[in-house]
């Protein structure tokens, strides 16, 4: 808005200029100076709608490039913990429905849903440490000496150097879950012995994921438990092995548990 006004006094100037005009301009005015200060204002319009359409574009871009990358990090995710399942020669769908069990259990006792994805996308890498323990020791059918599982249990400490400080919130999850799926509510866990509510609640809900998954679905070593027997085991260790409250939130999901365990069974 340009004004034009008989009125040439510094106070109505910037009363024009305050109320929301862009210039100002003295009767009786100069054609040319007139046409000169509209164009200016055009320009000044198609510079600023340039402008606006540029940061759009940029932020299109921003946008997508992100979309990207977040894609790739799920795929890579999901790849190394393939990986690291497949070293281990282990057990079709176990790092999925582990994944799975721990989305639901992370909802359900009320983190928030960014948290419960990562938790969900970060489960299926709890063994990734493995991929540093001798295959020999991982693949040996019978059951571990003392030194063998010694050995065995550094593949949670491995991930400690292997995600290091990364700034990533996801990687951070992975790393907290792989580091803390082996605690125990009493202590008695490891790697560092933590107690109850000082283990990290990823850790906790992985470690009821991943003894669930493993109890109800055979292993060289064992036959499949029933479902019956997998969930008494856990109120038998609820408050030993495993958080009781996060026990008895799994315990009362029993038809979710059973449409994950229908949905990514073993082919
Ligand atoms: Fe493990
Ligand atoms: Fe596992």
């Amino acid at each position: 808005m340009i004004v034009v006004s008989g009125l040439s006094d510094q106070k109505s100037h910037v009363k024009a200029l305050k109320g929301g005009a862009s210039d100002f301009i003295s009767k009786p005015f100069n054609e040319y100076e007139l046409k000169l200060r509209v164009v200016n204002q055009l320009n000044i319009i198609k510079a600023f709608r340039l402008q606006s359409h540029l940061n759009a574009e940029l932020e299109k871009r921003v946008h997508l490039r992100t979309l990207e990358l977040e894609q790739a990090t799920e795929f890579l995710i999901n790849k190394l913990a393939i990986v690291a399942e497949l070293y281990d020669e282990n057990t079709g769908k176990h790092i999925l429905r582990v994944g799975k069990y721990s989305g639901l259990l992370a909802r359900k006792c009320g983190l928030n849903e960014q948290v419960a994805f990562m938790i969900e996308k970060a489960a299926p890498m709890h063994d990734i440490g493995k991929i540093m323990i001798s295959p020999d020791i991982l693949k040996k059918p019978g059951k571990l000496n003392d030194d063998e599982f010694t050995h065995m249990k550094t593949h949670v400490d491995t991930v400690r150097q292997l995600f290091d400080d990364h700034p990533s919130m996801m990687i951070q999850m992975a790393r907290s879950i792989a580091i803390h799926h082996h605690e125990k509510w009493d202590g008695s866990g490891y790697s560092k012995g933590l107690k109850g509510q000082a283990i990290p609640i990823e850790g906790r809900i992985v470690c009821i994921a991943d003894v669930f998954d493993a109890l109800t679905t055979p292993r060289p070593y064992k036959e499949a438990w029933t479902f019956d027997d997998s969930i008494a085991y856990l109120k038998n260790q609820s408050g030993i092995h495993f958080d009781p409250d996060l026990v008895d939130i799994f315990v009362a999901s029993t038809p979710e548990i059973k449409a994950i365990q229908e949905e990514y069974k073993d082919d």
